[in-house]
């Protein structure tokens, strides 16, 4: 079985890295526009199966999409990242081009590929994929939630000394700063958090999440990679292996939480056909009204790209 993925930069690579060391394919395409850059990068991650030892090859590619063909999942990572003082938002035209070229090579050589879109910003870029690879919505979506959680998750951790294993939460909206941490769905063990936290506590974790990529591209002068890398390896192998898993996914709503055309982080079963449901969280009123402002947020990046492609 053939993964592709596309951008060999450090959330590209990393995720190459996971899914050849956790053997969730055997045979990873690493694929970028860069000469020699994927190759070198897959070489690398090659000469660690011996030392790791598994056999799952990773080979590079120069922008050779017929290296792709036939592949099962395909990760899009290429694009811009973040420096600091910009906004996810900041990157739309430069990456919307990339995603669309990318995406269009992509279906190309392997119409039948579910896309997992990692490019930011997130939401946007997704929709973007969605357009141009003119597939079935349930097969287009973006990596965000996962990420996000285990920021969410990281920081409970560490506030209550506990494993991140018994950390179980749910996180919805758009990939920015109006994202929405849910305590009323996180639990420790089964234990709501809200009995082993002090509510002004959570807050902050909260208030820390919804910020935690600005937090390291502060530290680093460029975006994270080691967690976004693993999380959309982690959507990898549940497709791969139909896990059934349940995570939140930048999935296309067409009437759910009252919705419609739109991209949004929302909880989903992710199996072999990609998105399998769709799960309708009872939201209480202001969780709804939370939800409501992201997804405006969102929606009003989108209508910055339908007008670029309006206009192109
Ligand atoms: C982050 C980037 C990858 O949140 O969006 O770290």
């Amino acid at each position: 079985m053939k993964i592709t993925v596309v951008g060999a930069g450090n959330v590209g690579a990393t995720c190459a890295d996971v899914l050849a060391t956790r053997e969730i394919a055997n045979e990873i395409v690493l694929l970028d526009i860069k000469e020699g850059f994927a190759e070198g990068k897959a070489l690398d991650i090659w000469q660690t199966a011996p030392i790791n030892q598994y056999d799952a090859r990773t080979i590079g590619s120069t922008n050779d999409y017929a290296m792709t063909k036939d592949s099962e999942v395909v990760v899009i990572t290429s694009g811009l990242p973040r420096k600091p003082g910009m906004s996810r938002d900041d990157l739309i035209a430069t990456n919307a081009g990339i995603v669309k070229t990318v995406t269009e090579n992509i279906i190309k050589y392997s119409p039948n590929a579910i896309i997992i879109v990692v490019s930011n910003p997130l939401d946007v870029m997704t929709y973007c994929a969605y357009l141009h690879a003119k597939t079935d919505s349930k097969k287009v979506f973006g990596m965000a939630g996962i990420l996000d959680t285990a920021r969410y998750r990281a920081f409970l951790a560490t506030e209550l000394n506990v494993s991140p294993k018994d950390i179980q939460a749910v996180l919805m909206g758009g990939h920015g700063d109006t994202m929405v941490p849910l305590p009323r769905y996180t639990t420790v063990s089964g234990i709501p958090v809200t009995e082993l936290i002090a509510e002004d506590k959570l807050n902050e974790i909260i208030e820390r999440t919804k910020f935690g990529g600005g937090e390291i591209v502060k530290l680093l002068g460029t975006s994270a990679w080691y967690a976004p890398g693993a999380a959309a390896a982690q959507m990898v192998e549940a497709i791969v292996r139909d896990q059934k898993r349940i995570f939140p996914v930048c999935a296309w709503l067409q009437g759910e939480y009252g919705m419609n055309d739109i991209y949004l982080g929302v909880p989903v079963i992710l199996g072999k056909n990609g998105i399998e449901k769709i799960i309708e969280l009872q939201l209480n009123s202001a969780e709804k009204a939370l939800l409501a402002e992201s997804a405006e947020a969102v929606k009003s990046v989108m209508d910055v790209l339908d007008n670029m492609n309006a206009n192109a």
